[in-house]
């Protein structure tokens, strides 16, 4: 799912140069970067004197980056250890502000840091916290109940065999703690005459990952408040990386961008407001050369509009995607588990 990583070779950022000409007729004012990670959007932002960047990680280790940027730098850049969700408590000048970049997923470093977990390549305890989080997927996956891990595979990993997986999950749970490597066996003993491209385990890890970061509200309520935050004529800026995402990105975009027929009872300054001008209608993706160089980044797309509006409702957004709010939700106890293993071992 993480187009801006090639696990072999070092961070490329992805669809760089298409980003810079989104924005860069906008240049000499403030822009936020909401997904710093290793700073290469920052980094070319910052090139041009005139330009100030806010960026916004929630993890705290990308702050070994930004600290160098905070040097060179000083008063034209600041790093914040937030969730972009909350980007709406940074205190800043609002009138300068010039457009708010998203680049969405894990950056290599995150991907290639075992402690994190984040891959099913890695070895040993089930973590995947991004970062300012409240509970890892190894809780969810020793406390969750079988009915609701059926769902987080199904709706966020769009894994056809979860029911298999969720029952073999809950079963062998009772005899031992499920570490990385366990949770791969069991996806595989369940796939084991499955012919896919795509790793066997590649489904169930991004839905567990969507539902320990609560990427489907962070991305909904960070976008509604970028929306706010930015003056009429910013730009939103949003690359995706898997089809969850991109289809919120897409419907906040276009539904927002049309003419809506409302009732013709309601005054005329309230009939046909559009929030955006969207100058593409499809998503921009690397071009041959970048897939070249960092293949993984064939799964990315970059869209983008233009603020037109202050008047603003997002309850259809809310709406359509509740479905998905709601998954995130699901609560589970988290001692469950401890205790059946307490009384299996003493
Ligand atoms: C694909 S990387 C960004 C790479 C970056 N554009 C660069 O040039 O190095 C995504 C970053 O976004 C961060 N991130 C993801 N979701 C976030 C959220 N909800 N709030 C803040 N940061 C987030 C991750 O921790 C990660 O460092």
């Amino acid at each position: 799912m993480n187009a801006t990583i090639n696990l072999e070779k070092k961070h490329f950022p992805v669809l760089l140069n298409e980003l810079v000409s989104i924005i860069s007729p906008l240049y000499s004012g403030t822009f936020i970067d909401c997904t710093f990670g290793q700073g290469e959007y920052s980094k070319k932002i910052l090139e041009n004197k005139l330009n100030k960047v806010i960026a916004i990680d929630r993890d705290k280790d990308t702050y070994l980056y930004a600290r160098k940027l905070e040097k060179k730098y000083r008063k034209r850049f600041n790093f914040h250890n937030i969730k972009f969700s909350e980007i709406n408590n940074i205190k800043f000048k609002k009138e300068d502000l010039k457009a708010i970049i998203f680049d969405l997923g894990y950056s290599i470093n995150q991907i290639k840091d075992l402690r994190k977990g984040l891959s099913f390549h890695s070895k040993g305890n089930l973590n995947m916290k991004m970062g300012i989080n409240d509970f890892s997927a190894h809780e969810v996956i020793s406390s969750m109940n079988e009915e609701n891990l059926i769902k987080i595979f199904k709706y966020f990993g769009e894994e056809k065999h979860s029911k298999q997986i969720a029952r073999n999950i809950v079963s062998i749970r009772k005899k031992k703690i499920i570490n990385t490597e366990d949770l791969t066996k069991i996806i595989d003993s369940v796939k084991r005459f499955k012919n896919s491209k795509i790793n066997n385990s590649t489904k169930v890890f991004q839905a567990l990952r969507i539902f320990v970061n609560k990427e489907i509200s962070e991305l909904i309520n960070g976008l509604i408040n970028a929306f706010y935050l930015l003056p009429r004529g910013g730009i939103i800026v949003v690359i995706t990386f898997h089809s969850l995402e991109d289809k919120i990105v897409k419907f906040f975009f276009k539904n927002y961008s049309e003419i809506k027929n409302t009732s013709r009872y309601l005054p005329n300054n309230i009939k046909n407001i559009k929030y955006f001008k969207l100058q593409e209608k499809k998503p921009i993706t690397p071009n041959f050369d970048e897939l070249k160089t960092n293949p993984p980044s064939r799964s990315a797309k970059l869209r983008f509009a233009v603020k037109t509006s202050n008047g603003c409702n997002f309850n259809e957004l809310k709406e359509k995607f509740r479905y998905l709010i709601d998954i995130e939700n699901l609560k589970f106890d988290r001692w469950k588990n401890f205790f059946l293993l307490f009384q299996l071992y003493f």
